[in-house]
């Protein structure tokens, strides 16, 4: 059952119904201002940091589920009705939201009035802009009112939802004509205020929520002020503050109103924080007044709807120009519309936010992630690399000087988090990866001059290159019984945690060191990843590749010998006889074995098993290939390890606390099922590899939006597996590496189109049916017009390449670096 429908010209997806399974939400904003907002309005915004720097207030896991965000409410001869039809939600004559690229459009009709709100985020600014076109499309003349509603949150969202015997009396609001001002502990410790305003004059305003509904016993969708057709003016004082604008509207048959809507963030430099005078209309308690000349710039900016048309119209231009770097034209429309639309979307958000706030990250838990913020950008790069550069550099700056990382850093101190530590295991192996593939992307070998400080030695001067040589050589220093990497507190997997042995409520799988650990540092020595050492064998050959583009011959030699004797290692101790175990736990014994009673198989490390062509001369990669297929291969997707564990295993950490078939114990982890993608493309076979993806890429789960309940226009970290009660049902959309690895899998392995050192290779690894496919990239500033052709319909196999009608040995397009467009041509067979 679908809840609506993709737009493909206008790059937007269109739900036409409010009732979605589940809030189907959108992201504004790809700089500093953020906001999230689902098709009914709800969500919150934010300044850089969803912790430490919130401007609205959302509760999370409310009931109903998504109540709170920035609503309209509209009061037409006594009924009541919301654009986006909740909170009130009184049926509406007609529904649409049109979710796009950094824009969100909801329309309602109610009664022969049409209320059409265009939310978005401009570039470059910091607030969200709110256009509310009003239309009467009857045949009488109409007298109604509208307000509108947003909710401050007292800035750190954490104290917000928790300190209320001091944060009941904090709140503090200014108010000047249509503009209300929030300025909670602005005078003393704070430099930043937020407000709302409007491009009109009002007929009266709410800033205490209590006053705006009424009563304590009214929720928003019974605001009795909204109910009586006039605001309250109130004004807040402690308490919650909100902001509300009242506005009495009348409309002649066919007549339209525009009204523009601004909320916005500011920050004044100490010494211009405060107005010298008080202007004679400024509703204030205060002996100070704020500073307001940079939220008058911000109104400015937008208060014509010519303005508003052409902020958007930047936006517009920026998407289809960030959408024009790579863009294909495949046999499939699905695979077209993820690739050329959504999935790059997702990766920009997932860039920018990492997984710190959506419906499922509360914004306030985790900042930035080390592991997470490095995968990201393999799916960003191409987007904006000079973004990606300069988080790389953050990034590397939390690492220590023995290669070990903070886990998780905040975005607006870029500071590593002191509670979550460090101590997992794969951290570093994903920051190769990552800056390996910034440089492909764009030939800047000058990053890994870049001055990039370490944690521990902040005045230091150290380059990105001694990152990488620490991070590389982290994993080989720290080695197990079977020169294994240790797996420490965890590694991809957060969930397996080996040394951790907790039997008491609360204590954190991640963070909690087992006495019995402490002495040895705070983690097994007996312990070890296979996942790690498959990730070592798959990233280590780029940080060789770097080496000896370096000239550094003989220590790219030392790091190969380590790279081949981690896959004999592994291929030695850890492959199972049909597919590769999953680790080793603390008292020596197998994970992810034949041998062990659940949980026999796992799949994180086998794709990187296969294409770092671990035993592939016995067999290895095809057979480990085979068994993911019979043993984790269901309707939905890969299940992560078969079969579920029921029981508590505690040498294994968090894994088996999850009922079988969710997250980490057999859910679909969508992420690693991108590394199986890879893999089954990378052995050439192309029917899998298709098979899999199809399985987990959104758009093809819109048909089923019913079972799967959330957004089919992108991926969700987990749906439940075949051992679930839900089986099929989607969670955790958005923020997860599933969109950058998914965006690797489509385009470099499937597709082929593969920024190499080098230059360019193609090399798809197809659906047999396919007849080829056409492709446009944009590299190190050229352009390159892609054909691939497929007569013989084979799934892989470049028979032929030409370049501008040139052969080409091999498969990899040279830099031609003029600055011109080229025509590449590959016949497959
Ligand atoms: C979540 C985390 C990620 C981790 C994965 C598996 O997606 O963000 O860091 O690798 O779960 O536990
Ligand atoms: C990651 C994992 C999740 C786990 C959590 C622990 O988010 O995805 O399953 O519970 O880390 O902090």
């Amino acid at each position: 059952m679908k809840f609506g429908y993709f737009d493909d010209s206008r790059k937007e997806y269109v739900i036409n119904t409010p009732r979605t399974p589940y809030p189907w939400i959108n992201y504004l904003g790809n700089q500093g201002f953020f906001s999230l907002i689902s098709n009914t309005a709800g969500g919150y915004s934010f300044y850089k940091d969803a912790r430490l720097r919130r401007i609205t207030r959302y509760r999370y896991n409310n009931v109903p589920l998504d109540m709170g965000g920035r609503y309209f409410y509209i009061n037409d001869n006594g009924t009541v009705w919301n654009p986006g039809w909740s909170p009130v939600k009184t049926e509406l004559d007609a529904y649409e939201c049109r979710h796009g690229m950094g824009y969100t459009i909801i329309e309602g009709k109610k009664n022969g009035l049409k209320a059409e709100v265009t939310f978005f985020v401009p570039q470059n600014y910091d607030g969200e802009v709110q256009q509310v076109v009003l239309t009467n499309e009857g045949a009488e003349a109409k007298d109604f009112a509208i307000f509108s509603m947003a909710e401050w949150c007292l800035w750190d969202a954490q104290d917000d939802c928790t300190n209320f015997q001091r944060n009941f009396s904090t709140g503090r609001v200014e108010i000047e004509g249509s503009t209300i001002y929030h300025v909670t502990e602005y005078r003393d410790r704070r430099n930043h205020y937020a407000f709302y305003t409007v491009n009109d004059e009002i007929d009266g305003y709410d800033t205490d929520r209590d006053a705006f509904l009424g009563s304590i016993y009214n929720g928003w969708e019974n605001p009795e002020t909204v109910k009586a057709g006039k605001a309250s003016n109130s004004f807040a004082d402690g308490w919650s503050p909100v902001a509300s604008h009242y506005k009495k509207i009348t409309l002649a048959p066919g007549e339209s109103k525009t009204l523009i809507y601004i909320l916005g963030y500011a920050e004044n430099d100490q010494d211009k924080k405060f107005a010298s005078e008080k202007p004679a209309n400024l509703l204030t308690r205060e002996a100070w007044v704020l500073n307001k000349e940079k939220a008058y710039a911000m109104i400015d900016k937008y208060n014509t709807p010519e303005k508003v048309a052409a902020g958007l119209a930047e936006l517009k231009a920026t998407w289809d120009s960030l959408l024009s770097i790579f863009k294909v034209d495949t046999p499939d429309d699905k695979v077209n519309r993820m690739v050329n639309i959504w999935n790059q979307y997702q990766c920009m958000v997932t860039f920018n936010l990492s997984r710190s706030a959506s419906y499922f990250e509360s914004g306030i838990g985790r900042g930035m992630g080390f592991r997470d913020s490095n995968q990201d950008i393999l799916g960003f790069v191409h987007q904006i690399p000079e973004r990606a550069r300069e988080r790389l550099i953050d990034i590397a700056s939390t690492q220590l000087s023995d290669g070990g990382c903070y886990h998780q850093y905040q975005p607006l101190t870029k500071k590593g988090n002191a509670d979550i530590g460090g101590d997992f295991s794969d951290d570093p192996l994903w920051m190769i990866l990552s800056v390996a593939s910034y440089i492909k992307e764009t030939g800047d070998w000058g990053i890994l001059d870049a001055n990039v400080p370490f944690d521990d030695d902040p005045e230091g001067k150290h380059t990105m290159l001694e990152h990488l040589d620490v991070s590389f050589y982290h994993i080989v220093n720290n080695l197990g019984p079977h020169g294994l990497p240790l797996a420490m507190r965890a590694d991809w997997n957060d969930c397996i945690n080996l040394s951790c042995f907790s039997d008491t409520p609360g204590e954190s799988f991640q963070t909690y060191t087992n006495p019995k650990f402490k002495a040895e540092g705070g983690y097994s020595k007996i312990a070890e990843s296979v996942f790690v050492a498959a990730l070592f064998t798959y990233t280590g050959p780029a940080y060789v590749g770097i080496l000896e583009h370096l000239g550094k011959a003989d220590e790219a030699a030392k790091a190969q010998a380590e790279i081949d004797k981690m896959k004999k290692n592994t291929m030695d101790s850890a492959f199972d006889g049909d597919w590769f175990l999953r680790a080793y736990d603390a008292n020596g014994e197998k994970m992810g074995s034949k041998e062990c009673e659940e949980g026999k198989i796992f799949i994180e490390p086998q794709g990187f098993a296969v294409m770092s062509e671990i035993g592939k001369e016995e067999g290895a990669d095809i057979k480990t290939l085979n068994a993911i297929d019979k043993y984790l291969n269901c309707d939905y997707g890969l299940v992560l390890n078969n079969p579920a564990f029921t029981k508590y295993y505690i040498q294994y950490g968090e894994i088996s606390t999850y009922p079988g078939g969710y997250k980490e114990n057999a859910g679909i982890f969508t992420h690693n099922n991108a590394w199986i993608i890879c893999a089954e493309a990378y052995a050439g076979r192309g029917e899998k590899a298709f098979e899999y993806y199809s399985k987990i890429a959104p758009a093809f789960t819109e048909e089923t939006s019913d079972i799967h309940k959330t957004e089919p226009y992108v991926y969700g970290q987990m749906i439940g597996g075949k051992d679930a009660e839900n089986f099929g049902q989607g969670k955790n959309s958005w923020l997860t590496g599933t969109a950058a690895w998914n965006m690797v899998a489509i385009s470099q392995y499937i597709l082929g189109v593969k920024p190499e050192f080098d230059g360019l290779r193609v090399d798809p690894s197809i659906p047999s049916a396919w007849d080829g496919f056409t492709a446009t990239r944009q590299f190190r500033g050229d352009t390159y017009e892609i054909t691939i052709k497929n007569p013989d319909h084979v799934n892989k196999g470049v028979k032929k390449l030409t370049v501008d009608g040139v052969d080409v040995e091999g498969c990899i397009v040279p830099v031609c670096g003029d600055g011109a467009t080229h025509k590449v041509e590959v016949v497959l067979g």
